[in-house]
């Protein structure tokens, strides 16, 4: 695994997105999967200035996103479709129709799951796949567990999820407590991997994540057996590593 560690949160975002450039320089048509939540928002805001500048061009970039709340309507303004669309999408010029977020509004979610699964191998694949991480440790909604669960699937979030996320919605109460998510099967079959952490209170998973043993328990440990992975972490972060 090859580990950036920034001075902080914002040296962390400006690299993050200058990796990212420079997959879309290098393959204007590049599939990238990718993730909500606080961590990637400073790597979008990059991406969006770059964007404006007039240096990056996303007419051919298609995306994959990694989860959505099982439940939320694209509109609602707490689902990850919102999010994208707010961060990313609509600030630049991709194609929404080339932008996928599971539906979380399906009838049918094992179809839901089988579908976006087939999608995505449709695609070729994630070209990078980005992701953030938990404070237990999960990427995407894998939360630790017993087994590593290889494709899209229909999660229950854990009670630190709740705990960490909770605060986007009005109450708890309303907070979804399912997800759809990529698999850890579906992650790893990314060609590359931007895994991006930041904040003390991750410091102590990470440590375990680079340090530990590779188990369901701590989902994030299974990307070092990954050929691809990048770490772009801040120094936080870093701190018990
Ligand atoms: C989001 C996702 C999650 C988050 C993780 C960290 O699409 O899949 O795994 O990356 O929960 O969230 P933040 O960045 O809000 O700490």
């Amino acid at each position: 695994m090859k580990i950036y560690k920034t001075e902080n949160y914002d040296k962390m975002s400006e690299k993050v997105a200058s990796l990212l450039a420079a997959q879309i320089i290098s393959k204007p048509d590049s599939v990238l999967g990718l993730a909500t939540g606080s961590t990637p928002e400073g790597t979008y805001d990059c991406l969006v200035d770059w964007y404006d500048r007039g240096l990056l061009d996303f007419s051919e970039v298609k995306t994959v996103n990694l989860d959505e709340y099982k439940g939320l309507a694209p509109e609602d303004h707490n689902s990850y479709r919102y999010f994208m669309d707010q961060h990313l999408f609509d600030r630049v010029n991709i194609d929404k129709n080339n932008t996928y977020v599971p539906d979380g509004l399906a009838d049918d979610p094992q179809k839901l799951c089988d579908d976006y699964e087939k999608l995505i191998d449709g695609l070729g694949g994630m070209d990078v796949q980005l992701l953030g991480m938990g404070h237990n440790g999960h990427i995407g909604f894998n939360e630790p567990g017993g087994e590593f669960p290889m494709a899209c699937h229909c999660v229950s979030l854990a009670p630190r999820t709740v705990e960490a996320n909770k605060k986007y919605f009005a109450s708890e109460d309303v907070m979804p407590k399912q997800a759809y998510s990529m698999g850890i099967g579906t992650i790893m079959k990314a060609k590359k991997i931007f895994l991006v952490v930041s904040g003390e209170e991750k410091a102590e998973t990470l440590g375990k994540v680079l340090h530990g043993p590779v188990t369901p328990e701590i989902p994030a440990s299974i990307l070092k057996f990954h050929p691809d992975v990048t770490l772009i972490a801040d120094a936080a972060a870093l701190s018990k590593s």
